[in-house]
């Protein structure tokens, strides 16, 4: 395989991508949590807002895992490795306040826009304009959804 991208920045690369991955995934999960288990006076708009977002998810998901297919590793798709590669937390308390779900997401979100920003000058300083596009394409998805989240409060 010779992409101009050697093995050990493949690798490097596909570990940031990875954590992404599994990150991406838990909150695929908890966002659904939320779409199921809310209760309160806008019960709707909120029903709708968390599947728009865990739909979303769903896609990128797999283009996380495809991508690093592409850089020549393979991918553990095990909820096991998952929870112990994601800097998402689990929800616990899936009978919290509408209030407490909107803030949660904010702060998750908060959590891949920080994620995303420390490892792109790594992506950018191999060259790899791929995955830097998609990864400030990702910047702005989550940047937005945490404004809608922060006016929903
Ligand atoms: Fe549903």
């Amino acid at each position: 395989m010779d992409i101009a991208l050697d093995e050990k920045q493949r690798v490097r690369i596909s570990e940031i991508l990875y954590g992404l991955l599994a990150s991406s995934y838990s909150f695929y999960l908890k966002t659904q949590n939320y779409h199921w288990n809310l209760k309160g006076r806008e019960f709707y708009p909120m029903h709708l807002l968390f599947q728009n977002q865990y739909e979303e998810l769903a896609g990128t998901i797999d283009e996380m895992a495809e991508r690093i297919r592409a850089m020549g590793q393979h991918v553990d798709g095990g909820l096991g490795t998952f929870k112990e590669k994601s800097f998402i937390e689990d929800e616990t308390d899936s009978e919290k306040s509408m209030d407490a779900m909107i803030q949660q997401q904010i702060d998750d979100h908060e959590a891949i826009i920080r994620y995303l920003r420390k490892h792109l000058p790594e992506i950018e300083g191999f060259e790899d304009g791929a995955t830097a596009d998609f990864i400030n394409k990702r910047l702005a998805v989550h940047e937005k959804m945490a404004w809608m989240f922060r006016c929903s409060l």
